[in-house]
C-alpha cells in the first residue's frame, strides 16, 4: 500500500458530501492501493450530519479508508491536505442563477484559500464544486498568493459528462463511445458546449449530425436550440424535476475530475474539462477560472491549445467570459479579492 493521502472536503455533511465520501473511502477517486485520511469541514450547524456520516464511514469498514476526522476549523480541517474539496455553500433552488449564489456563498472562499495556503500539504490541489464554482475558485486562488495557479480548478466535469450523456442518446450508444466534447467558459447558463472535435465511436460528429438531420444548416440548429442549452440548463432541469439540485452525479464528477487530475489520462481516452487559471488561451484574459479542454499525465491539468474556433464558437466564449469578468467585478466590488 502507498502512503496515505489527505482529502479535505468541506460541506461534507451536506447531499454532495454525503455522496462523495462513501465513493472515496471505496477507493474510485484514488484507486484501489491508496489509503485515504477524509477531513470533514462543516460550519457548526453541519458538525452532527458530518459526524454521522463518519460513523457509518466507520461501519463500512472500507480497506482503504485509513482515518476520518471531523471538525468546524478550518486550520485543523487543511492542516496536511493534499486534495481539497470545497463543496460547502449553499445550493441554488428554482428561478435562481448560479451567480445569485455569489453574495452568500463568494465569502467562503476567501478565509479557505487562506487556510490552505497557510495549513496544507506543499501538493495541495484544489478542486471548487460549491457555486458559483468558477468565481469561488477565483477567490480562493486570490487569497492563497504563495501557492501556484495550478493548484485551482473548479469543476465544469459534470457539465462535460452531460454533454457526452446528450450525444450518447442521441447516437444510442454507450457513454464510452463519445469523446472529446468540451465545456467553454462558466458553469453557468451561458457556458457553451462544443461538438467541433468530439467523436462517437472514432466517427466526428459533425458529418454525423448532419446526416442524420440531414442537413448541416439543420444539425447547426440543433445545436443551438436543442443540445447547447439542454447541457447548459441541466442543473435547472435536474432541480426542477427532483425538487433540489444535483447530488450523486455532481459527486461522481468530482471524482472524475480528481481522480484524472492525481492518476492522469490515457491520452488515446481523449480530454476532459476542467476550470483552470487562465494564461490567456484561446482570448480568455489572465486570472479568470475559466473551463477550457484539458489533458492530465497526474502532474498537473494542461490545457490542449491550438483548437481552429468557428466564429460561431468564438462569440459563445466571449459571451460566457464577459459573464465571468463581470463576476470578478462584483466579487472585486464586495471587496473578496
Ligand atoms: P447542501 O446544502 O446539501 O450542503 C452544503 C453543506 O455545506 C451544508 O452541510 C452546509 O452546512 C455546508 N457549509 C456551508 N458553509 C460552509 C463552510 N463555510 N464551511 C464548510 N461547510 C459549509 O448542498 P449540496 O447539494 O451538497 O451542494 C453544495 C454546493 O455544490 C452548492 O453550492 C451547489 O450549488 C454546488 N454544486 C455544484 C455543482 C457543479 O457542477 N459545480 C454541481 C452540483 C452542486
Ligand atoms: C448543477 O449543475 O447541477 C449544479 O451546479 C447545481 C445547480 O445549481 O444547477
Amino acid at each position: 500500500m502507498d502512503a496515505a493521502t489527505t482529502v479535505t472536503i468541506t460541506g461534507a455533511g451536506g447531499q454532495i458530501g454525503y455522496a462523495l465520501l462513501f465513493r472515496i473511502a471505496a477507493g474510485d477517486m484514488l484507486g484501489p492501493d491508496r489509503p485515504v485520511k477524509l477531513r470533514l469541514l462543516e460550519i457548526p450547524q453541519g458538525v452532527r450530519s458530518a459526524e454521522g456520516a463518519a460513523l457509518e464511514l466507520q461501519d463500512a469498514a472500507f480497506p482503504t479508508l485509513a482515518g476520518v476526522e471531523v471538525t468546524a476549523d478550518p486550520a485543523q480541517a487543511f492542516a496536511g491536505a493534499n486534495i481539497a474539496l470545497l463543496v460547502g455553500a449553499r445550493p441554488r433552488t428554482a428561478g435562481m442563477e448560479r451567480s445569485d449564489l455569489l453574495a452568500a456563498n463568494a465569502g467562503i472562499f476567501g478565509p479557505q484559500g487562506a487556510a490552505i495556503q497557510e495549513h496544507a500539504a506543499s501538493d495541495v490541489r484544489v478542486v471548487v464544486v460549491g457555486n458559483p464554482a468558477n468565481t469561488n475558485a477565483l477567490i480562493a486562488r486570490a487569497s492563497a498568493p504563495d501557492l501556484p495557479d495550478d493548484r485551482f480548478t473548479s469543476m465544469s466535469r459534470l457539465d462535460h459528462n452531460r454533454a457526452i450523456g446528450q450525444l450518447a442518446a442521441t447516437f444510442d450508444v454507450g457513454a464510452g463511445a463519445v469523446r472529446n466534447p468540451i465545456i467553454w467558459g462558466n458553469h453557468s447558463a451561458s457556458q457553451f458546449a462544443d461538438v467541433a472535435h468530439a467523436t462517437v465511436s472514432g466517427r466526428p460528429v459533425m458529418p454525423m449530425l448532419t446526416e442524420r438531420m440531414a442537413g448541416y444548416d439543420t444539425a447547426l440548429a440543433w445545436l443551438d436550440d436543442e443540445f447547447v442549452p439542454r447541457v447548459a440548463k441541466r442543473g435547472a432541469e435536474i432541480i426542477e424535476v427532483r425538487g433540489s439540485s444535483s447530488v450523486a452525479s455532481a459527486a461522481s464528477a468530482a471524482i472524475d475530475h480528481t481522480r484524472d487530475w492525481v492518476l492522469g489520462r490515457d491520452p488515446a481516452a481523449g480530454w476532459v474539462s476542467a476550470g483552470v487559471v487562465s494564461h490567456g488561451e484561446y482570448g480568455v484574459p489572465e486570472g479568470l477560472v475559466s473551463s477550457f479542454p484539458v489533458t492530465s499525465d497526474g502532474s498537473g491539468y494542461r490545457i490542449v491549445e491550438g483548437l481552429a474556433l468557428d466564429a460561431r464558437a468564438r462569440y459563445r466564449i466571449d459571451v460566457s467570459v464577459a459573464e465571468l469578468v463581470a463576476e470578478r467585478e462584483a466579487v472585486h466590488s464586495l471587496g473578496l479579492i
